[in-house]
């Protein structure tokens, strides 16, 4: 889903630019992710998330050579991940054979605006508030999760995450039921803007939506030894 004009967005995007967008998402998603209260650090924060495959995360707003090169140097740990606002290209150059590139995602932002939302025949939608955490569920008559979402709240900030839509239901306008259901669910919640970290399907979907492209999120980790990977994927 690279799409026409979206280099000339990566170049215009300044490294302050990044340390803002980075700042919008931090908080959102840790809350989404129950995961620890993010800490600033240089070029951007430092989240404690404390399981096997994902023990910590770095995220950072740009591709900034000391920075990454002082953390690949200095962390040996498996399950430490590096998000950087940067193509993956560059990102890649900066590090160690201990790390392995992640796949990219594309940041996107919206004002979040009251949605119309259409549940079409045979589905309902439930939307819970947990807190600070918004769950929506769209449900098949016989009860089975068809597609699902959440938000992670931080003050006018709404971070939607985990969206997905069950193979067998897609394109019947679900992740759009689920997307306008949790914009809905923030903006009773106080909040204003919304911003995510999308796969390529994902990024179709919100383009749709009016969600703007800002700019791509480059991701490295180290993996775990492959007794503990296996450990981990049928634990
Ligand atoms: C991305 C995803 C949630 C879309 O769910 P969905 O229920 O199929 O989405 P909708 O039916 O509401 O799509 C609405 C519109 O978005 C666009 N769209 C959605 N998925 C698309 C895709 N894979 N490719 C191109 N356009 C897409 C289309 O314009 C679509 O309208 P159309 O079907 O009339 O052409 C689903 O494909 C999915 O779960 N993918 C795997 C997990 C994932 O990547 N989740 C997103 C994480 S950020």
């Amino acid at each position: 889903m690279t799409g026409v004009g979206e280099d000339d967005e990566l170049d215009g995007l300044t490294a302050a630019t990044g340390a803002g967008l980075i700042a919008d998402w931090v908080y959102g998603w840790a809350v989404s992710r129950e995961a620890g209260r993010p800490v600033a650090v240089r070029g951007g924060f430092r989240i404690e998330i404390g399981r096997p495959g994902h023990v910590r995360r770095y995220v950072l707003g740009s591709l900034d050579r000391d920075i990454i090169r002082d953390l690949v140097r200095r962390i040996d740990t498996p399950g430490v991940w590096i998000k950087a606002i940067g193509p993956e290209a560059e990102f890649r150059a900066l590090l160690s054979p201990a790390w392995e590139l992640a796949g990219s995602g594309h940041l996107m932002t919206t004002s979040l605006r009251r949605a119309v939302v259409r549940v079409p025949d045979g589905y309902s939608v439930q939307t819970r508030v947990e807190r600070n955490r918004i769950v929506v569920q769209v449900l098949t008559g016989a009860g089975e999760v068809a597609a699902f979402g959440q938000t992670g709240l931080a003050g006018a900030i709404a971070v939607a995450d985990h969206i997905g839509t069950e193979e067998a239901h897609r394109r019947r306008g679900l992740g759009g039921v689920v997307m306008g259901s949790l914009a809905n669910a923030a903006l009773d919640q106080g909040a204003r803007k919304g911003v995510l970290a999308a796969t390529a399907e994902g990024k179709a979907l919100y383009l749709t939506l009016g969600w703007t492209f800002r700019g791509c999120l480059s991701g490295a980790w180290i993996p775990l030894p492959e007794q503990e990977q296996n450990a981990t994927a049928t634990g």
